[in-house]
């Protein structure tokens, strides 16, 4: 397979409206630590993407690994326009709108798992990390896109050229990406919390599913998962409601 570097000018022009403003850099330790490093003053729309990261980070204190020129790897920093105490809902948004991108673009199914795991099956295709600061939120995305499946960096991933048979255009899959992400964006800033609920829904793979949640404490539940609050926590028919946890999807 032939690893191509992104093209910058290209994904503008697809992008066509200036919501982002985006910068392509080679190599960094985390594009989470460096969106800072990168733009002055840090705005929301502001967007940057690396070609490699050599300390990648995931959630709960994970490593997200990818080869260079494999992912599409970004942060961006989002000013959400509602309330903070209803911020736990960006993370949710966001996945949905990769799974909904991904589906469009592939005509297959991606999913989330709740928090925002983004599943072809049972597998991960990409994974989001959301942390608060500098008065907003750094929104980091990795997406498998052109992986061998040798590189892989754990038995329950997957990749999308693997998915489909074929190398992937990074930069169409990129674009597609931060279109739906900035319309969802748009959408939760400006609806009900409903309308946000059944978009997320619709793409959710945990929704309905028996499921078994680790607690960061050593705490494990198994319970169906019944919705999400109103704060974007998952809501258990044991009577929980779950803001941190790794989620095993049973049947
Ligand atoms: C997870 O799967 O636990 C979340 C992974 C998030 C990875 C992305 S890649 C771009 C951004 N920079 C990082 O260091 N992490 C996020």
């Amino acid at each position: 397979m032939i690893h191509v570097p992104l093209n910058p000018q290209r994904i503008s022009q697809v992008l066509g409206n200036g919501y982002w403003r985006v910068k392509v850099i080679s190599e960094t330790t985390s594009t989470q630590s460096e969106i800072i490093n990168n733009f002055s003053p840090l705005q929301h729309g502001d967007l940057l993407i690396a070609e490699f990261q050599n300390n990648g980070r995931g959630r709960l204190d994970r490593k997200f690994i990818a080869p260079p020129m494999r992912a599409i790897l970004f942060s961006a920093f989002i000013k959400p326009e509602r309330f903070i105490s209803e911020w736990g809902w960006l993370p949710l948004v966001i996945g949905a709108s990769v799974a909904e991108a991904l589906s469009r673009i592939t005509g297959k199914e991606f999913l989330t798992k709740w928090p925002n795991d983004v599943l072809f099956g049972e597998k991960k295709v990409c994974g989001i990390l959301c942390e608060s600061n500098y008065g907003g939120v750094i929104v980091g995305v990795g997406i498998n896109v052109n992986f061998d499946s040798s590189e892989l960096p754990v038995d329950n991933a997957d990749s999308l050229n693997l998915i489909m048979g074929k190398a992937i255009e990074r930069d169409l899959v990129l674009a597609e990406v931060l279109t739906q992400i900035s319309k969802n964006l748009e959408l939760w800033n400006t609806s009900s919390a409903e309308l946000i609920s059944e978009t997320y829904i619709k793409y959710s793979a945990t929704i309905g599913t028996e499921v078994k949640v680790e607690l960061g404490n050593g705490k494990v539940i198994t319970a169906k998962a019944l919705g999400i609050s109103e704060v974007g926590e998952l809501l258990l028919d044991d009577g929980s409601a779950i803001s941190i946890g790794d989620v095993t999807h049973l049947r």
